[in-house]
């Protein structure tokens, strides 16, 4: 982990309490993986798949307002039970006002029955300006700020203020049952 990402992580978890660091075999499958890949590139595409790596979260034990962080890829993913107040800014934001306009059901996927969840937000947790890990619950948009240049970000995860050109990253995921969702 760089000097930069371990510095912001600290920040995050000694700030936050209800931010919880979620340590899963998932996440050790990929390391171990990317460790092996001398060996893996030798065995085709299966193991091309098991070097990519995903991660399950299992989000039936959340409650609302909470936010949990994990590694995928290396990188950390947040994931957020929504208030229905922030759900309700999200969508109801003016998103022509937005440095990278994009409505609150286009960052969500929808679940096993087509329906979007957005109580639960899914997104890479790393402030698109210079990489630096943005504080929950902060900022003027209520969502995440990143104080390492000051960049504000919503509650859908949208750039709205600040240096940062994009919004954080929706990452590649679905749900693979009510309860859990799976990135990568
Ligand atoms: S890295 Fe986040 S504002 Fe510069």
């Amino acid at each position: 982990m760089s000097e930069t990402l371990q510095k912001d992580k600290d920040t995050i978890d000694e700030g936050k309490r209800d931010f919880i660091y979620i340590a899963t075999g998932a996440v050790a499958a990929a390391g171990a993986a990317s460790l092996a890949w001398p060996l893996v590139a030798q065995m085709g595409k299966a193991a091309d798949t098991l070097a990519a790596g995903s991660v399950e979260i299992n989000v039936g034990n959340m409650i609302e307002g909470q936010q949990v962080k994990v590694l995928w890829r290396g990188v950390p993913v947040f994931v957020r039970y929504r208030t229905k107040a922030e759900i309700a800014e999200a969508e109801n934001t003016d998103i022509a006002n937005c440095p990278d306009p994009q409505t609150d059901a286009e960052r969500l996927r929808p679940d096993n029955n087509g329906n979007l969840r957005p109580e639960f937000l899914v997104m890479v947790g790393v402030c698109t300006h210079f990489g630096c890990i943005p504080v929950g619950e902060a900022g003027d948009f209520d969502g995440w700020y990143c104080p390492c240049h000051g960049s504000h970000y919503d509650t859908s995860g949208r750039i709205r203020k600040g240096p940062a050109p994009k919004n954080m990253t929706v990452p590649e995921y679905k749900y693979i049952s009510d309860t859990v969702i799976k990135v990568g």
